[in-house]
């Protein structure tokens, strides 16, 4: 695929959670943007303005109510929910804040995890998951339980679970909302290397700091896309429905 080339196009999305009683609230209003191939996107905005619910989206999580999704050439938003399994197991690999790991199992196997679903031998899976550890600079760690490696390391060990399918797309939601400045660099330098590696990053985050590391901005407020250009160029006073 060359860098130029569209791998998210998101058309006229929103979405409505519908609640018990009949009560709704309208998060996601009319969001139109598309992600090529190589980029490396910041998704921002305040608490609760819907950037979760786009990354759930993003990441076959989770469905619009009306609109399309089109992921790799492939419209993805209508899809059914083991359609989707099978999309996120291909194209996809998701990090989140909390890093998700099962706290009593070996860091191979957390890595490794996404290809029990696959049917790939024990042997082989373990041989994935080393290489991917390497790959996350956590060599030698593979016997430990997350619970004896920091923070930054367990959010390393989720890295590498999400690298696992070799995944065109990484979508991470806050990934260093849990971890120290100096570890979070830490996590940032890594996605900076993935991506130069050719993978897409999609990232949400509340950090200046953070969002530095990526070179185009989307910002979201009260489920409207109020900016979409530059990192480097953003400043406030742009902010308006786009
Ligand atoms: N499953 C759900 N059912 C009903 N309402 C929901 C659901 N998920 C999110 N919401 C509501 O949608 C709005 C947007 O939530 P979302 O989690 O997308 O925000 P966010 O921008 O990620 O916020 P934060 O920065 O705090 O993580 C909120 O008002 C939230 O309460
Ligand atoms: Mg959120």
């Amino acid at each position: 695929m060359t860098k130029t080339q569209p791998v998210i196009e998101v058309q006229h999305v929103c979405k409505t959670y519908f609640m018990e009683g009949g009560n709704s609230q309208s998060v996601l209003k009319d969001i139109n943007f598309s992600v090529n191939s190589g980029e490396f996107v910041a998704i921002m905005g305040p608490s609760g303005s819907g950037k979760s619910t786009l990354m759930n989206i993003l990441g076959c999580l989770d469905k619009p109510t009306s609109g399309t999704y089109i992921l790799n050439g492939q419209d993805v938003s209508t899809k059914d929910d083991i359609a989707l399994a099978k999309i996120r197991g291909q194209t996809i690999g998701f990090v989140f804040q909390n890093f998700n790991l099962m706290m009593k199992r070996t860091i191979a196997d957390n890595v490794s995890l996404p290809l029990v679903y696959q049917n790939i031998n024990e042997r082989t899976r373990y041989k994935r998951a080393i290489e991917m550890l390497n790959r996350v600079n956590l060599k030698g760690y593979q016997s430990r339980l997350p619970s004896q490696i920091s923070g930054g390391m367990q959010q390393r060990v989720a890295i590498a679970r999400a690298l696992i399918n070799n995944p065109a797309i990484i979508f991470a939601d806050e990934p260093t909302g849990n971890l120290d400045s100096k570890t979070s660099d830490e996590i940032m330098e890594l996605f900076t290397t993935l991506n130069k590696q050719g993978i897409t990053i999609v990232l949400v985050t509340h950090e200046d700091d953070v969002a530095d590391y990526a070179t185009r901005m989307i910002k979201i407020s009260d489920g409207h896309k109020v900016y979409d250009g530059l990192r480097k160029e953003y400043s406030k006073e742009k902010d308006k429905p786009c």
